[in-house]
């Protein structure tokens, strides 16, 4: 699968790039600034590393990694470079209080389908190997939740689950909140897996 990570400079989408490599994955590093996303893609062994706009041509899944506070105005900028490309948004925003998540404001300003997960997964334990953990999908579109899964399989030790439709992002995006309350309060490093399932 060839996978650009927008803001994949950052510490979760490195983390990211750095378990689609070990997969096998073809990787494209994407940063507002083409100098540092080929220095960081160097870094985890990507193929290559683009400005933003650069990245996200010809590949097969889009993750939109920036910063939570730009994740809509970088669909706005990406929206014709995307264009009908499967996108995965992994942004949380802890300070939200729009009814609506953040993924499902980025699949209104963009063209093709959105699909939202790996919320529950943290960058720091996620540098190091692939986590103990389940991941978590949701979204409306088959195909492109089908690729998100396949994504996710790759990157956790514990399963990728089909979360159902789009509407359910407001919960994962929320699931960071939850944990980060869990790990103050334990003083831990809290990750998810479900129970129950066949
Ligand atoms: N950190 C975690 O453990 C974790 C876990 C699950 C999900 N997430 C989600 O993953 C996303 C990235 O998290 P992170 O911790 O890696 O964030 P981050 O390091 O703060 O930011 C990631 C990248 O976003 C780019 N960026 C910063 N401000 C921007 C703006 N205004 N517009 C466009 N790009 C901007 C920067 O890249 P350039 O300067 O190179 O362009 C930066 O390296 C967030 O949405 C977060 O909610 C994080």
């Amino acid at each position: 699968m060839k996978v650009a990570i927008v803001g994949g400079t950052g510490a979760f989408g490195l983390a990211l790039a750095r378990r689609l490599v070990e997969a096998g994955d073809e990787v494209v590093i994407g940063s507002r600034d083409a100098e540092r996303a080929r220095e960081k893609a160097s870094e985890v062994g990507a193929g290559a590393g683009a400005t933003n706009e650069q990245a996200v041509g010809g590949v097969d899944l889009v993750v939109l990694a920036t910063n939570a506070a730009g994740t809509l105005s970088t669909a706005v900028d990406l929206a014709q470079a995307i264009g009908s490309t499967p996108v995965l948004s992994v942004a949380s925003d802890l300070r939200s209080s729009d009814s609506l998540s953040l993924a499902q404001r980025t699949q209104d300003l963009l063209g093709g389908p959105v699909v939202a997960g790996l919320h529950s997964l943290a960058a720091g334990k996620l540098a190091h190997g692939r986590p103990d953990e389940d991941a978590f999908v949701c979204g409306d579109d088959g195909d492109a939740k089908a690729l998100a899964l396949e994504l996710a399989a790759k990157v956790v030790a514990g399963r990728a689950l089909d979360a159902g439709p789009l509407a359910g992002a407001r919960a994962l995006e929320g699931m960071t909140a939850v944990i980060v309350n869990l790990n103050k309060r334990y003083k831990g490093h809290a990750g998810i897996r479900v129970t129950g399932l066949p």
